[in-house]
Order: C-alpha cells, then sequence, then structure tokens
C-alpha cells in the first residue's frame, strides 16, 4: 500500500517589535493597575509595532526571512504562502501577496484566511490539505498580527489584552507517521455580537460617523466570551487526547492561544496537565490573537524533541476554536 502524504512542520520564524508597552505605562493611559492586569488576564507588557503606514506585513515578511534563514530554503521554493491576521495592511490587496513580495518568494501564488484567534489552527488544517494533496511541497503559513492599529488605547477593558507580532512556519510533506495528523475545529456565528470591530469592513464602512462612535476598534464582552472560551477549549482538546489515546503522562505539551492565564490554566486543570507541560507566554507578549501558538512553539523549539505529541488549542472571535494535534518532526 501506498504511504499516506502527512504535513510535517520543519522550521519557524517569528518576530516582534521592539517597543515594550508596559502595564506601568498602561496605568497612565488608563484607570488600571498591574495587580488587576496580572491578576485578572496574567499580561505584564506586550510588544507594539510603531511607525507611520506600517502594517502586519512588515512583522510577516521578518518572520519569514528568518525562516528561510534558519532553514537554509531559498525563497524560489516556496509555492504557497497563506497569512492568517485579523489585521490586514488593506481590505485588499491580501497581506499575504504584500509578504510574499517583500520576502522574495516569487514563485508562490498566496492568500490570507481569518479565523481570529483560531486563524493558526485553520491556518494549519489547511496548509496540511494542500500538502497531503501531493501537489504541494513547500507552503508557508504567516501569522501576522498588528492588534494595536484596532484597539482603543481609551477603553480599559480591552487595551490591556493585545499586543502585536508575526510568525513564519514552514510545511513539507513527509512519509512518516508524523506531523500535522488530526483536527477537530469548530465555528459558530452565533458569537458575532460579544467579539468583533463592528466598522471598518462592508457592512459599516469607517467613515466619520463610525469613528465618531469608536466602531472601528475592538469590542469585547468580556464575561461572556471567557465563559464560552473555557468550555470550548476544555471540551475539544480533552476531546482530542481522548480519540489518540494521549493521556497527562504521554501528551509532551499543550500549546494554548495566550488570551487569559486563567483560560489556560482551567483548560490545563481539564486535561490533568501539570503546569510544566503547558506553553505559556503571555506574560510577555499579551494576546496576539492568531501568532500566540507559533509564538510559543518559537519560544520553546529548542526544548520539542522528534516525536513529542502536542495539542495545539484555541478560542476566538466567530466564534471560533478548535484543537490540533501534532506530532513534532524534528530535534531542534
Ligand atoms: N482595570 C481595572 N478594572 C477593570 C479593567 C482594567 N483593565 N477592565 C475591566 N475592569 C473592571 C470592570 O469595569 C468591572 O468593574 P465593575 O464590576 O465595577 O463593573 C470589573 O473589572 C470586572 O470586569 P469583567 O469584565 O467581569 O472582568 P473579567 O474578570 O471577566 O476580565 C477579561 C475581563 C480579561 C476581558 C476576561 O473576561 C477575558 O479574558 N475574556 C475572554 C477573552 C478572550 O478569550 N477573547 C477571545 C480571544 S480574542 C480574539 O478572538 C480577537
Amino acid at each position: 500500500m501506498e504511504n499516506k502524504i502527512h504535513a510535517q512542520i520543519t522550521g519557524i520564524g517569528a518576530y516582534v517589535p521592539d517597543y515594550i508597552l508596559d502595564n506601568e505605562e498602561l496605568s497612565r493611559l488608563v484607570d488600571t493597575s498591574d495587580e488587576w492586569i496580572m491578576s485578572r488576564v496574567g499580561i505584564k507588557e506586550r510588544h507594539i509595532l510603531k511607525g507611520t503606514g506600517k502594517g502586519a506585513s512588515v512583522m510577516g515578511a521578518k518572520a519569514v526571512d528568518q525562516l528561510l534563514e534558519k532553514t537554509g530554503v531559498s525563497p524560489d521554493e516556496i509555492d504557497l504562502v497563506i497569512c492568517t491576521t485579523v489585521t490586514p495592511d488593506h481590505l485588499f490587496p491580501s497581506t499575504a501577496s504584500i509578504v510574499a513580495y517583500e520576502s522574495k518568494l516569487k514563485n508562490a501564488w498566496a492568500f490570507d484566511l481569518l479565523g481570529a484567534c483560531s486563524g493558526f489552527l485553520y491556518g494549519i488544517e489547511t496548509a496540511r490539505s494542500f500538502i497531503e494533496s501531493g501537489r504541494y511541497k513547500k507552503v508557508v503559513l504567516v501569522s501576522a498580527e498588528k492588534m494595536s492599529s484596532i484597539t482603543n488605547y481609551e477603553d480599559r477593558t480591552t487595551c490591556p489584552l493585545f499586543g502585536d507580532a508575526g510568525t513564519a512556519v514552514l510545511l513539507e510533506p513527509t512519509s512518516e507517521e508524523i506531523g500535522v495528523l488530526d483536527a477537530d475545529l469548530h465555528t459558530d456565528g452565533m458569537g458575532k455580537p460579544y467579539l468583533y470591530r463592528k466598522a471598518g469592513g462592508s457592512a459599516h464602512p469607517a467613515h466619520a460617523k463610525e469613528v465618531a462612535n469608536i466602531d472601528h476598534y475592538i469590542y469585547q464582552e468580556g464575561r461572556f466570551v471567557f465563559k464560552h472560551a473555557v468550555s470550548k477549549m476544555a471540551g475539544v482538546s480533552v476531546g482530542m487526547m481522548k480519540k489518540h489515546n494521549l493521556t497527562p503522562e504521554t501528551l509532551a505539551w499543550l500549546v494554548p492561544h495566550q488570551a487569559n492565564l486563567r483560560i489556560i490554566d482551567a483548560t490545563a486543570h481539564h486535561m490533568n496537565l501539570p503546569p510544566e507541560k503547558v506553553m505559556i507566554n503571555i506574560e510577555r507578549y499579551g494576546n496576539t490573537t492568531s501568532a500566540t501558538i507559533p509564538l510559543c512553539l518559537w519560544e520553546w523549539e529548542k526544548q520539542l524533541k522528534k516525536g513529542d505529541d502536542l495539542i495545539l488549542s484555541a478560542f476566538g472571535a466567530g466564534f471560533t476554536w478548535g484543537a490540533v494535534y501534532v506530532k513534532w518532526a524534528y530535534d531542534s
């Protein structure tokens, strides 16, 4: 029997901007405190991309450049670029096309994918399908988010939460039983009014009235989103463990979306996982939407070993949520 093609992650690049917005500076912008933010969310600082005219593509392209340098892959070899983002440089053209141009990926076609905080999981499942089809050999999944561009720094309920970052992951085929092995993804559009950017799309273009109403920034009903995030992320992650006979002993890592430390802790608790098996860096980056999970993989890359079982898990606007099972493909 012919071996099935699997999609393996073969490298990761990332870029976080230099400027750090810490809780002390935020406390001067809005009525908040380091104590409130740390105890309710777990964020100490977030990185912000400064500079007029700089969009998410700037961070995405820098992440791609690092990825290619690390892996020794030439820009000409890349077949396809998928970019996950809720903060595209423009509504069109796609941010993926800008990243591909800036990183000189001349032979790639490119498109954007919007899955909000679950964007990396949606992107991995999409990229995996292109590889498993046998038609694509090198797919780059970029996750680039300039959340500061849609954050209202006069709203204390949302401005402590978000940060900027760009990441890039390379996926390639393998005939070994490793790589991205399973995905359980979900969408429920009832979540729209609880977490969205009201204006700036075709329903409500960001004209003077919408801007005066401050509708062009993130709107979130935090408590409602929190409740759903915990139950959905925990449910889908426990389900993925059971389906693949993974136990707290055999699972190497949970790689959760970094929106709130309490959501991460609750998910790990439902999975009976000890804290040392959970990747957490929310304290230093905040919620970078679709970039949080690859940013964790990038930081933990040296500790990952070939054959490690990982569950990636996320919940976000839409609502969107899911879990992905990965058997790690390389020793760093
Ligand atoms: N500083 C001080 N007080 C604050 C702050 C702040 N920064 N923000 C809110 N408060 C106050 C509120 O005004 C409220 O005061 P009140 O009781 O007098 O009205 C009180 O703190 C409690 O507010 P809650 O909203 O109930 O606070 P909660 O504990 O729920 O924390 C948070 C808010 C952090 C937003 C939390 O609900 C959360 O993490 N929600 C889920 C976020 C998430 O997962 N989003 C999905 C991914 S994002 C994406 O897809 C783009």
